[in-house]
């Protein structure tokens, strides 16, 4: 035998017995997004590398070490989304999808790649729930966003999560803050880990999402930048809380949230669990006022979210919450005697026309091992076919649950009204 090939690190499998789970809470995203306005938008799986580089920018961990990047067959470097937003906003443009009018507001749900030390809730594949708003610089926009996810957590049931938002001003107020940042690093600059040094040249706000124990102690006491904001920002900050507070969204103020990429502006937020170990941000998001505009469009403000599918899963499943199981086999038809492996064959097949889940042996088994398969396939319902009920035209079917039977006429409509 030749040996197995695994899957690559930091990837997974949905299985049968568990896919379920996982379309129960996409149709939940799918129906709340539907609900809030938001169309979906299905992009493609790898873009030109240069839609990161410039969209989610060269300074962030994401774009430094972890995008799967190659070069395709016509020499152009290609690359494996890491995230949504940019791949949003790129076919927004090229599709003129403002063209109707703002705003214009986009779901999506989608595999993403990133290069990261695999643990429990980071993978190197994963999926998100995302959306982006595009067109508006009011605060509304910013709650109502927020609020997406927040109906997403009630119609879940997921409880025990903390809304923390925070703003890091324009590009107006923004330089103040980052010269505060470079003086502050610059004074504990031999305890700063190489890339942190590079980073405090560059861009100094990366420092603040650095993995180094040493520099996130360092980090901890940085200025912040909610010290900094200029007057629209904090007008702006002061209009998105009270709108939430008149939604009744509950949140705390977290200054520390700067977020890992670089096109944000304003309000930031993250939805955080108490329920996962390290990796215990659901979801993540915030204004971008200047990515259109960086990605080739006229200056238009935007603001989004992505949610990690699968730490929605952990957490539904570290709290226990219930998902429906879809429904089994409803009936299992055996076969007695070569006979009736054809009229088997057609009603089984008669049957899931109509809509019925029925199944039928296909492994040559005897009636008693066709039966210990439909127990196998919690089959409701079971009736066997042999030379005796084709020549009557009928058959007894048998409640699996109860064992009581009773007859039917060998008609798949007849079937269907007697077990459904
Ligand atoms: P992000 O914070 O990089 O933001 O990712 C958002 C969410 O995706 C995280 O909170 C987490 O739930 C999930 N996630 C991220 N990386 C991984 C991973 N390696 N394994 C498992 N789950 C992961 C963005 O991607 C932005 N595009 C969000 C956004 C949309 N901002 C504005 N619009």
């Amino acid at each position: 035998m030749s040996e197995l090939i695994l899957k690559p690190k930091g990837t997974n499998d949905a299985l049968p017995e568990e896919s379920y789970r996982w379309q129960y809470v996409e149709s939940v995203l799918r129906d709340a997004a539907a609900d809030f306005g938001y169309r979906e938008i299905r992009f493609p799986t790898f873009e030109y590398t240069e839609l990161f580089v410039r969209g989610v920018g060269d300074t962030t961990d994401v774009v430094q070490k972890e995008m799967f990047t190659f070069t395709d067959r016509g020499g152009r470097s290609v690359t494996l989304r890491p995230e949504g937003t940019a791949s949003a906003v790129r076919s927004y443009l090229e599709n003129s999808l403002y063209g109707p009018g703002l705003p214009v507001k986009l779901f999506y749900i989608a595999p993403n790649f990133r290069g990261e030390q695999p643990q429990a809730g980071r993978y190197r594949e994963f999926h998100q729930f995302g959306v982006e708003y595009l067109g508006s610089p009011c605060p509304a926009a910013d709650a109502e966003v927020i609020g997406v996810y927040s109906d997403i957590l009630e119609r879940l049931s997921i409880k025990n999560i903390r809304l923390q938002i925070n703003s890091i001003g324009c590009p107006k107020c923004r330089p103040v803050f980052h010269a505060a940042l470079k003086a502050y690093f610059q004074s504990k600059k031999d305890r700063l880990c190489g890339s942190c040094l590079e980073r405090m040249e560059r861009n100094p706000l990366r420092i603040l999402d650095c993995k180094s124990p040493v520099c996130g102690e360092i980090a901890a006491d940085s200025p912040v930048g909610l010290d900094y904001l200029c007057d629209e920002c904090k007008n702006h900050f002061e209009e998105t809380k009270s709108m939430l507070d008149a939604m009744g969204i509950g949140y705390e103020i977290n200054p520390k949230i700067v977020r890992g990429l670089d096109y944000y502006t304003r309000t930031v937020f993250e939805f955080v669990s108490t329920d996962l170990g390290a990796q215990s941000t659901v979801c993540g998001g915030g204004r971008y006022d200047g990515l259109i505009e960086t990605l080739g469009g006229h200056p238009t403000p935007g603001l989004g979210f992505a949610a990690g599918l699968e730490r929605m899963l952990l957490v539904m499943d570290a709290q226990g919450i219930p998902i429906p199981k879809p429904e089994g086999c409803r009936i299992f038809v055996a076969s007695l005697g070569s006979a009736a492996d054809k009229p088997v064959q057609k009603l089984v097949n008669d049957l899931r026309k109509l809509g019925v889940k029925a199944e039928r042996d296909t492994m040559g088994r005897g009636l008693k091992a066709q039966m210990k398969y439909a127990d196998r396939l919690g089959a409701a319902f079971s009736m066997v076919l042999g030379d005796n009920e084709l020549e009557a035209g009928k058959a007894s079917i048998k409640d699996m649950a109860t064992g009581s039977t009773f007859e039917c006429l060998l008609s798949a409509e007849d079937i269907k009204n007697a077990v459904t």
